[in-house]
């Protein structure tokens, strides 16, 4: 069996299904169009905490972490990483940075008491690394929240059922998933060492569950020599 052709980081990151410019960039705090509708969790109150602390990657206009700026303390973190930043700049609030980077090769240099990645996953080639990396992000008692599309993980050699397999490595290492939003949940900083090796990206492979263009994230079952 044959996959279709795959695509490294750089050439995804200029293919027409990153830069869709139809993409929903502008969910708010609160609302119809919103993260608290598309997470169904009150981040506010995850947040009710001193000196806290919010990442929020593939951020678009960074309009929800713009409303919690003037609901949180002065002393508060938010940071937004998106790869192409807001196409409307705003002046930021003082407790918030936006970073122009890509995901797949951004750090932050603090953990994060909440990690967000809203609708944001679906244009990722790496989306396990990624998902593995951020959850090394959180605080002891952070809390991450992924939308996550199983069907956009696929074997390498074009065989099927990887997105079963990938769901059950994600809960043996600590991640919930709920079927129904779509969500991946993690609470507490982990380091989870997922069996799968990434090979490349499918620009080509079509809507998702969104009725967006998605990206296709293609992997080879990682081998482990356990000999000697
Ligand atoms: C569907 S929008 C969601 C934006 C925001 N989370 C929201 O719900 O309003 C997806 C966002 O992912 C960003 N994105 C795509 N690939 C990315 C990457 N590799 N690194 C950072 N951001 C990325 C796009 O620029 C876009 O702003």
């Amino acid at each position: 069996m044959t996959g279709p052709e795959l695509v490294d980081t750089s050439e995804l990151e200029r293919s027409s299904v990153v830069a869709n410019n139809t993409m929903n960039r502008e969910r708010g705090l609160a609302g119809v169009n919103s993260y608290t509708r598309e997470l169904g969790v009150d981040l506010l109150t995850h947040l009710a905490r001193p000196a806290p602390s919010w990442l929020d990657l593939c951020s678009g206009e960074g309009r929800a972490l713009r409303e919690a700026a003037s609901a949180l303390p002065a002393d508060a973190v938010l940071t937004a990483v998106d790869l192409v930043g807001p196409l409307v700049p705003l002046p930021t609030p003082p407790t918030m940075e936006e970073i122009t980077a890509s995901v797949s090769t951004w750090t932050p240099t603090r953990p994060y008491d909440l990690i967000t990645c809203v609708h944001g996953l679906h244009y990722v080639g790496d989306q396990l690394g990624l998902l593995g990396r951020a959850a090394s992000w959180l605080t002891g008692d952070g809390l991450l929240l992924a939308h996550f599309d199983p069907e956009s993980i696929r074997w390498a050699d074009g065989g099927g059922e990887a997105g079963r397999a990938v769901v059950a490595e994600l809960r043996a290492a600590g991640f919930a998933y709920d079927a129904r939003r779509h969500l991946l949940t993690l609470r507490g900083a982990r380091r989870p060492a997922l069996a799968f090796t990434y090979m490349g990206a499918d620009p080509t492979a079509g809507p998702n569950y969104t009725g967006q263009p998605a990206v296709g994230s293609h992997y080879t079952p990682t081998v482990t020599d356990t000999a000697g």
